[in-house]
């Protein structure tokens, strides 16, 4: 049941059609205090409308809704129609819906089963998996997640980083100075090393940049010595990569990267000159879009093809291959005019489905003000952090619970969990701060203490021998209206999520929720009162379920003991 809806239809039918059931939804505030209602409806956008005053109209508002079995009280306050919800009754109404549709409480349908293509994570291979990339990964899975809690079918999309003039300089290297059995042994530095080791010969040694776009050349026409090397180096990247996926849960419907355009391109080549987009420009390629953006340059004058050129060839193939309806692009915001200048060219092209196209840009993960970085020495491996991540909280979880069976489990739960919340936590486009210490804390705004309340949640039930019944639930209790009412707009921030592609709405949902659980486990002592055992526990099931499904939309496992 909808309460907010059931508000929204009496003031649409007051206001004569005049602002839109949805404008009047988005309307709706909380107020700010508990004491002045559950639901707020502004009226000084219709004092325009009106040519009345705010107070005078809240207060005919307020006069003319009819007080029901849902409304304890209807009240203007200062130009707003405050709602007081009857408290037994919605209570038990949430708790009734919420047990009875468990983890499917709060899907949408705004998707219709339409497909979303998510190209996230997309890291660049023969490179250590970098913090950006973990951002990108997260955030990306969580998407994936929440649209498909809106209805959508995602498809998610690993678009390795496995093409380009880097590989050209890594054969030279590799040729010139690599080591098989090194590369073997330690993939990804290695083969780091060996990038590096490059750009400082190439500093004296000019030629070698010469070789390097030749070696990218050949590897483009399929040279079989270049083929061989590169398909090594990106199959022990991924091997490297897949150890960090099957740690933090994330699974791709496809790993096709940006190799995997190579014989697309001609053909978007080919259309971009038939439609007569294709301009010379000093011996390169271009497309002109318009005097705002620089042109988007598709081939070099060596006749090499570039990031965007295979980003082109891409969303194409997405678009046969998945028909979608919404494609999102989850790469850091240093990469905005790229995507713009992609968009761009699509629309130009004249592919309608250009409208569906997404870049969910995001901020940078900082360490002590400063952007974390994998170049040179610095390198801060990724398995390294997580596997840190899991020992702190093993540490945590042994101080915490010694007997704990499955230990091992929960730390790696804890500490993934606790990464990944930390992220989600803010919102995308800020910088955030990498603090381990922070992240893993049981108390305050981290993963764990949502996880934690989970499992406290789940020890009362176990505790009370709790069994389910949803026939007679009547909450009466004053300190569970506000868990109450957190659990009502569950759907609400979903849709916000989506809306946004926005997962730290969820997150923060979760701290509220799990901060207003706590209170009233304090107190309230649920399992001593026999009479009221059951509705309590009715209630303490439904708060398991929505912290359950709240942290899986981020990505989130959670343990039922920790
Ligand atoms: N590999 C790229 C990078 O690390 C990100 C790719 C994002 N996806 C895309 N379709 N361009 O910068």
């Amino acid at each position: 049941m909808d309460y907010k809806n059931m508000f929204v239809e009496d003031l649409y039918d007051l206001l004569k059609s005049k602002i839109d059931k949805s404008m009047i939804r988005k309307m709706i505030e909380k107020p700010k205090y508990e004491e002045m209602g559950d639901l707020a409806f502004p009226c000084f956008e219709l004092a325009k409308i009106y040519r009345d005053s705010p107070l005078n109209i809240a207060a005919d508002l307020a006069n003319k809704i009819n007080t029901s079995n849902l409304y304890e009280k209807i009240e203007p306050v200062n130009g707003y129609v405050n709602v007081f919800l009857n408290k037994k009754e919605v209570s038990s109404g949430v708790v009734y819906e919420v047990i009875s549709k468990k983890e499917d409480y709060g899907n949408l349908n705004i998707g219709k089963d339409g497909v979303v293509t998510i190209d996230f994570s997309s890291p660049n291979i023969a490179k250590p998996f970098s913090m950006g990339h973990l951002r990108s990964t997260v955030i990306g899975n969580a998407l994936a997640l929440i649209y498909e809690k809106c209805g959508f079918k995602p498809i998610r999309i690993n678009h390795l980083g496995d093409w380009g003039t880097q590989f050209g300089k890594l054969i030279v290297s590799y040729r010139m100075w690599g080591d098989e059995q090194k590369v073997k042994k330690n993939p990804i530095k290695e083969l780091l090393n060996l990038y590096i080791h490059f750009h400082e010969e190439a500093e004296q040694n000019e030629s070698l940049n010469e070789e390097a776009r030749q070696w990218f050349k050949n590897l483009e026409n399929g040279n079989k010595e270049a083929l061989e090397l590169w398909k090594w180096f990106r199959d022990e990247s991924v091997k490297e990569f897949s150890k960090i996926y099957e740690l933090i849960g994330v699974q791709f419907d496809s790993s096709q990267g940006e190799a995997f355009y190579n014989d697309k391109m001609e053909k978007v080549v080919h259309l971009l000159e038939k439609k007569d987009l294709l301009q010379e420009s000093e011996g390169a390629k271009v497309v002109q879009i318009n005097n705002e953006l620089p042109p988007c340059l598709i081939k070099k004058n060596d006749g090499t093809t570039l990031y965007a050129t295979r980003d082109l060839a891409a969303a194409i193939y997405r678009q046969d291959t998945y028909q979608f309806v919404k494609s999102l692009y989850v790469v850091g915001n240093e990469q905005t005019l790229h995507f713009k200048q992609l968009f761009e060219v699509l629309e130009k092209m004249g592919y309608e489905w250009h409208e569906g196209l997404t870049h969910v840009p995001f901020g940078m993960i900082l360490k002590d003000g400063k952007k974390m970085s994998t170049r040179k020495g610095k390198v801060v491996l990724l398995e390294q952090v997580l596997n840190e991540a899991i020992e702190l909280a093993t540490k945590n979880v042994m101080e915490k619970n010694p007997s704990l069976e499955s230990k091992e489990n929960v730390a790696r739960q804890v500490g993934v969990g606790a990464v990944i919340f930390h992220d989600l936590k803010n919102y995308r486009l800020n910088d955030i701060e990498f603090s381990l210490e922070d992240m893993l804390r049981f108390e305050g705004e981290t993963g764990p203490y949502v996880q934690y309340t989970h499992a406290r949640a789940s020890s009362i039930l176990s505790k009370g021998n709790y069994q389910e019944n949803n026939e007679n639930i009547n909450i009466t209790d004053k300190e569970a209206w506000t868990i109450i009412t957190s659990l009502m707009v569950f759907p609400d921030v979903i849709k916000r999520a989506f809306h946004g592609n926005d997962p730290s709405q969820v997150a923060k949902y979760l701290l509220e929720l799990s901060k207003a659980f706590n209170k009233f486990y304090g107190s309230v002592r649920i399992l001593d009162d026999y009479e009221k055992k059951q509705e309590r526990l009715s209630l303490v099931h439904s708060v398991q379920i929505v912290l359950k499904e709240g942290l899986r939309l981020l990505g989130i496992e959670a343990p039922y003991k920790m």
